[in-house]
């Protein structure tokens, strides 16, 4: 603790300095910029020892004031420690924050639009416009799946056989289309087998190595069947995985630990309820989870989402009807697999509640939120308060034709150093921040 502020001190002392010397230089002379005080004198171990404690905010703002800084934080190496310590250590977690995200389309296009989206207590306000995605000839056929730090995982399916993923970093404005997974999805009596892909990412601690799981499922007339590949970024091509538990991998992922965890669809048994995926191992996993039926009857898989809070796992009952009622267990110890309930909360004492089945639940600075109508209800864990707040409407920039169907949501992200131009050729904007994806 005392370290912690002694480093934050030296923190923010630093970042003082650097900016107040790279100011000075910039004003003295302007080709003296590549002789910019070096983040003091200290060995490179020790600088990035102490960057490392940073917010990404001021990451960020390093990174503007500095070469030198700009070097040793826009790295790929400085990005994966940097991923590898928000996996270590609670205390340096990233607040969670606010992506609105705004889909349009009618019967030719389908669009996306990604704003930042700020919540202080009492409205919501769109900050920055990062991001217009327009797919081009394609009508409302790919999905978010996966949010990563500050990477968002699109998907999108064309056809049989033809299913793209690009991965978006609207604070970089970069836009990546990943190789296409190579295991031919099994064509059977002409029609596309495949009932759903779903995507998940992680990171691997031991090689430093961000991946992507990409799990597809196969129904035919009698039997089903599920295929998964791996890909590493930077490298080429995907990886078949051997051995796949046949189960309903359901839209509801979070990542914790490293891992990507998945709300299994539909199961009855209650110990296989959350299947994983290690990504140093490239194997699946059940992890164990609290007895989620034993405290009400009639519990459908769909009245459970699962959390992030602050750095650990967490699982949500969010019940509707007879009782109104909000739990919440939260994994203590990762190895041991202890879990304790650590919220419950009764939803009737909130006036203005949200109603009925609510399938998407998100982590904010002090809570959990959901979205019901142009509405986010904002759960104050710390107070066991609510309040609904009207969304504010997304203005695109491309507007070139009249969306038929418009429609919010809300992602959590956290900030994270990672750039996706170390990975593969970008696709390039059209115009600052608006892609056209064909
Ligand atoms: C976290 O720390 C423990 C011990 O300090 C270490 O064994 C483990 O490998 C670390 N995990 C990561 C993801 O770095
Ligand atoms: C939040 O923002 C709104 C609109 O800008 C403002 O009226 C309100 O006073 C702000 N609330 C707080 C607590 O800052
Ligand atoms: C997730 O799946 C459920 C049903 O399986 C569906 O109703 C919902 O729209 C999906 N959500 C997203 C964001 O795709």
């Amino acid at each position: 603790m005392v370290l912690g502020n002694f480093f934050s001190n030296i923190c923010s002392n630093l970042l003082w300095l650097l900016k107040a010397c790279t100011f000075s230089i910039k004003r003295r002379d302007n080709e003296n910029e590549g002789k910019t005080l070096t983040l003091t004198n200290l060995p490179e171990d020790v600088t990035i020892d102490i960057l490392m404690r940073l917010p990404v905010k001021s990451l960020c703002c390093l990174e503007c004031v500095s070469k030198t800084s700009l070097n040793i934080v826009g790295s790929p190496q400085f990005a994966a420690q940097h991923t590898r310590r928000l996996l270590n250590s609670s205390s340096a977690v990233e607040v969670p924050q606010l992506m609105l995200l705004a889909r349009y389309s009618n019967l030719q296009h389908c669009a996306i639009n990604l704003q930042s989206l700020k919540y202080n207590g009492t409205s919501c306000s769109t900050k920055t416009n990062f991001a217009d995605i327009v797919f081009m000839n394609d009508w409302y056929r790919y999905e978010v799946e996966f949010v990563f730090s500050n990477l968002f995982g699109i998907s999108r399916r064309l056809s049989v056989n033809r299913e793209l993923c690009y991965l978006v970093n609207p604070l970089r404005g970069e836009v990546l289309e990943l190789p296409r997974s190579d295991v031919k999805a099994p064509n059977y009596n002409g029609y596309d087998p495949c009932i759903h892909d779903r995507y998940g990412m992680g990171f691997d601690h031991v090689s430093s190595t961000y991946k992507i799981v990409h799990i597809s499922e196969y129904a035919y007339e009698i039997s089903s069947d599920i295929a998964a590949r791996v890909y590493a970024m930077g490298t080429r091509s995907w990886r078949p995985i051997q051995s796949v538990p046949l189960c309903h991998f359901s839209n509801k992922s979070v990542y914790a630990y490293g891992d990507r965890h998945w709300l299994v669809e539909g199961d009855k048994s209650p110990n296989n309820f959350i299947v994983s995926f290690d990504f140093r191992k490239d194997e699946f996993y059940w992890t164990h989870h609290p007895d989620l039926q034993a405290s009400s009857s009639h519990r459908f898989w769909y009245d459970f989402h699962l959390l992030n809070l602050k750095g650990s796992l967490a699982i949500m009952d969010y019940c509707s009807y007879p009782e109104e009622y909000i739990k919440i267990w939260v994994l203590k110890n990762y190895d041991k697999k202890e879990w304790a309930l650590d919220y419950t909360i009764n939803m009737k004492t909130f006036v203005g509640r949200p109603r009925g089945t609510l399938l998407k639940w998100g982590e904010w600075e002090n809570g959990i939120f959901t979205i019901q109508s142009g509405v986010c209800y904002f759960v104050d864990l710390r107070r066991g308060s609510m309040k609904g707040v009207k969304l504010p409407p997304s203005i695109m920039n491309y507007n070139l034709w009249t969306a038929e169907q418009y429609e919010q949501s809300i992602f959590s992200y956290t900030g994270s150093m990672v750039s996706l131009k170390n990975y593969g050729n970008l696709i390039e904007a059209a115009r600052p921040g608006m892609w056209f994806l064909q």
